[in-house]
């Protein structure tokens, strides 16, 4: 099969596009012919060693994945050849990589892609879908009726949370900072859309959230990289649940004075800790919300061959702030 793998950690350009023996299905495995992938920072930083993986060389990069089941190992019930499935996982805690014609992959990581969502955005929304699910649900435990404050609402993970948050009956303020996502995010029925460029400065920053949410955040979630504490906590409800996904590098400071008095809460968490049970009982709820329309943007469309030049986009946006990313980046073999 034709795969997208590294034989060592590095930079983009040590992914190779080649031949690598079909993978054989265990037990309790499904084989998938790959239809879609989708790109996410943690590929980017699993192939530079950034974050320590156990990883086998030939490593297959890549977590996300939809396609069709071909065969099914020993001990898989509920899956069969024909079957449509998505999921992610892939490539992390030891486990090979998707970014390949054909992934045999645990049944237990897969779902049956609902009637009516393609390929693409089963892949899109798959890896985003599920950390916005828990983030949102299992740790903030957001409320109908509350308020949150989505800090980079246009991104990957943004634009799951804001559309969620919205099923979920909340109100949502989010920001953005390019012409495209502030689009988006008034087409998700987002309450209050903040142009960060609009702004100005960081206290035109707060004036602006303050007039958009007066009785403050009952959930921050901050799915930009550099967390300001010291507004953060300002911006909060007594009662505020502050919800921190993203920034391995930050070391910001903690106003402990202004944070306790407001009762507030700070969580963290990473999808790739959550069990097998606890992520399909993220995808129950996803199907249901995916009937409804809920999508995951794509910016980009490569082919498999391409998935060096794919990471590198999703480096340059998410890290390098270039601006050229603007959704998804799905990957087709
Ligand atoms: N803990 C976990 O389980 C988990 C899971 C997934 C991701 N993450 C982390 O969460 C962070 C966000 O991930 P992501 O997949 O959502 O990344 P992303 O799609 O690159 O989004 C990140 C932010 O980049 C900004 N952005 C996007 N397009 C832009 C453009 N064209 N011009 C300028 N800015 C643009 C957006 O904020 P603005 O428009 O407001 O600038 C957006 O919120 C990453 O650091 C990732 O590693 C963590």
């Amino acid at each position: 099969m034709k795969a997208a793998f590294i034989e060592t950690t590095g930079a983009p350009d040590m992914i190779r596009y080649g031949d690598l023996p079909d993978p054989v299905v265990g037990r309790g495995q499904v084989l998938v012919r790959v239809r879609a992938c989708a790109v996410n920072p943690i590929d980017t930083y699993v192939r530079a060693g950034i974050v320590a993986m156990p990883l086998t060389f030939p490593f297959v990069v890549g977590c996300d994945l939809a396609g069709e089941v071909v065969a099914v190992g020993p001990g898989v019930d509920g899956l069969k050849p024909g079957d449509r499935v998505w999921g992610s996982n892939q490539g992390l805690l030891g486990r090979q990589g998707c970014f390949s014609e054909l992934a045999a992959v645990d049944a237990t990581w897969l779902y049956r892609t609902p009637a009516g969502v393609s390929d693409r955005d089963a892949a899109a929304g798959a890896l985003v879908g599920i950390t916005a699910h828990l983030g949102l649900v299992t740790h903030a435990r957001l409320a109908a009726g509350e308020t949150i404050f989505v800090n980079g609402g246009s991104g990957g993970v943004g634009s799951m949370v804001v559309q969620i948050a919205k099923r979920l009956g909340a109100r949502v303020v989010a920001t953005a900072s390019h012409d495209a996502g502030i689009t988006r995010l008034a087409g998700y029925g987002v309450d209050a859309v903040i142009d960060r460029r609009q702004c100005g400065d960081r206290d035109g920053f707060a004036a602006a959230v303050r007039a958009a949410m007066p009785g403050g955040a009952n959930v921050w979630w901050e799915a930009l990289r550099e967390p300001d504490f010291d507004q953060i906590v300002s911006l909060l409800a007594d009662r505020g649940r502050i919800v921190l996904m993203a920034g391995r590098e930050a070391r910001p400071t903690l106003p402990v004075g202004p944070f306790y008095v407001k009762e507030a809460v700070l969580m963290g968490f990473v999808m790739f800790k959550a069990s097998w049970q606890e992520q399909a009982a993220c995808a129950a709820d996803l199907h249901r919300w995916m009937a409804g329309g809920l999508r995951a943007p794509i910016g980009a469309v490569l082919p498999l061959a391409e998935t060096a030049a794919a990471q590198r986009l999703q480096e340059e946006g998410t890290i390098g702030r270039t601006g050229r990313l603007d959704g998804k980046i799905v990957v087709e073999p």
